[in-house]
């Protein structure tokens, strides 16, 4: 018989949900000086004067979200001037969608009247503000995807516009971008570029120890005392450290721990871990999978399929070797999807002068074998 068998409703989590992707920490350390020059920047609208927009900008799971959520309590609790509206452009990825989500936050109704145009919805919006005598101070979280999907500028043009055509009505920005590839200056066209005025707000990684003390704070809260050892810890900051995502770390936490859940142990080994880390990648990998459209899938196949560690694959291989059909993807179309996956990181570009042209080189970020594993459980198809 095993010893320490833990009971049908034992559990070794204090509060598991301390874990979860979602959760907003009560102790939120080591971002005081950028919620500090959030604050900075927002002030000069609560004397009369304009909000400063900002861009903060950081790598992901560096605590851009959490930090503007934690701002945005404050201000709620010290002013009615100032509404914040947080709005996740993954969901909102249209100029319509973000008005709309504005128009709803600031009025309460659930949705603009139906067949509302974009320019009346503005309109609407701007009327409400002056009549409300507010400055929304709006936060596009994520904008990497208007960015990719090239809204960015329609909706910064829009937002910032109000204020030149309605007097007296001002709106306040914080865009947030954890894209570390993308140049603003290469992406605000001229027309943006003449109203848009921004200070950038940096959130370097966070180093091992404050991924140590972000974690150490996290189990403190949600497991009971000696279930992670403090070897096991560092194993685990270790590994959050390889990827920079504090959330590799929560998640790896939860999935040791209930790997040694089910196997009825009261602390988590290192086998725990390993397997838990190798769950977490493909989590991540089949979680980007997943959201493709069925032409990138394609490419995808197809990339995986030349992947090989003798040869280097160029992006001229890559479509002259897909089928020739109407699924297919053009041209066009292709350099999209593959701007896309160097975008998501799901792949690495090089570029090479050679011959007559400029070559690009693609390689998968991930293992072959896990990519086309992943690629296989979604599509079904045998590559
Ligand atoms: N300083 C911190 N203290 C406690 N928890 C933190 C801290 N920084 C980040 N976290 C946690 O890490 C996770 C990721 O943080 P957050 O969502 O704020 O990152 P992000 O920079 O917005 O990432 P992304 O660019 O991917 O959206 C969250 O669960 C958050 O609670
Ligand atoms: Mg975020």
């Amino acid at each position: 018989m095993r010893k320490n068998l833990l009971m049908w409703d034992q559990t070794l989590f204090k509060d598991i949900e301390v874990f979860d992707i979602d959760f907003i920490p009560g102790q939120f350390d080591y971002r005081d000086t950028q919620i500090e020059r959030l604050a900075f920047a927002v002030k000069p609208a609560l004397i009369g004067g304009k909000v400063l927009n900002t861009i903060c900008r950081g790598i992901p799971g560096t605590g851009k979200t959490t930090s503007v959520r934690k701002f945005f309590d404050e201000v709620e609790e010290t002013t009615k001037k100032i509404i914040p509206i947080h709005i996740n452009c993954q969901i909102d990825s249209t100029e319509y969608a973000i008005f709309s989500r504005i128009y709803t936050r600031l009025t309460g109704n659930s949705a603009p009247p139906g067949g509302t145009a974009f320019k009346a919805l503005i309109d609407m919006v701007a009327k409400y503000i002056a009549k409300e005598e507010i400055t929304p101070l709006i936060c596009l979280d994520d904008a990497n995807y208007l960015i990719y999907s090239k809204e960015f500028n329609n909706v910064l043009y829009a937002v910032l516009r109000i204020h030149e055509v309605y007097e007296n009505v001002s709106l306040g920005v914080i865009v947030v971008i954890s894209d570390p590839d993308i140049l603003m200056e290469e992406v605000i066209d001229a027309r943006v570029a003449s109203v848009f005025r921004y200070e950038t707000i940096n959130f370097e990684p966070y180093s091992a120890a404050e991924v140590a003390g972000i974690l150490s704070q996290r189990t403190l809260q949600g497991l009971y005392p000696n279930v992670l050892s403090s070897e096991h810890m560092d194993m685990i900051v270790d590994r959050t450290m390889q990827c920079g995502d504090v959330r590799i770390g929560l998640d790896l936490i939860k999935r040791s721990v209930m790997e040694a859940e089910i196997n009825a142990r009261l602390g988590v080994t290192t086998e725990d871990i390993q397997k838990a880390f190798s769950a977490s990648r493909d989590m991540h990998l089949s979680g980007m999978i997943n959201s493709l459209a069925a032409d990138e899938l394609q490419v995808l196949g197809q990339i995986v399929k030349m992947t090989s560690p003798e040869k280097f694959i160029t992006t001229g291989d890559v479509r002259r070797a897909m089928p020739k059909n109407t699924a297919t993807p053009k041209l066009t179309r292709f350099n999209d999807i593959i701007d896309k996956f160097n975008n998501i990181h799901l792949i690495s570009m090089g570029y090479a002068n050679k011959g007559e042209g400029r070559k690009r080189y693609v390689n998968l970020r991930d293992d072959k074998n896990r990519v086309e594993k992943l690629l296989r459980k979604k599509t079904g198809l045998k590559m």
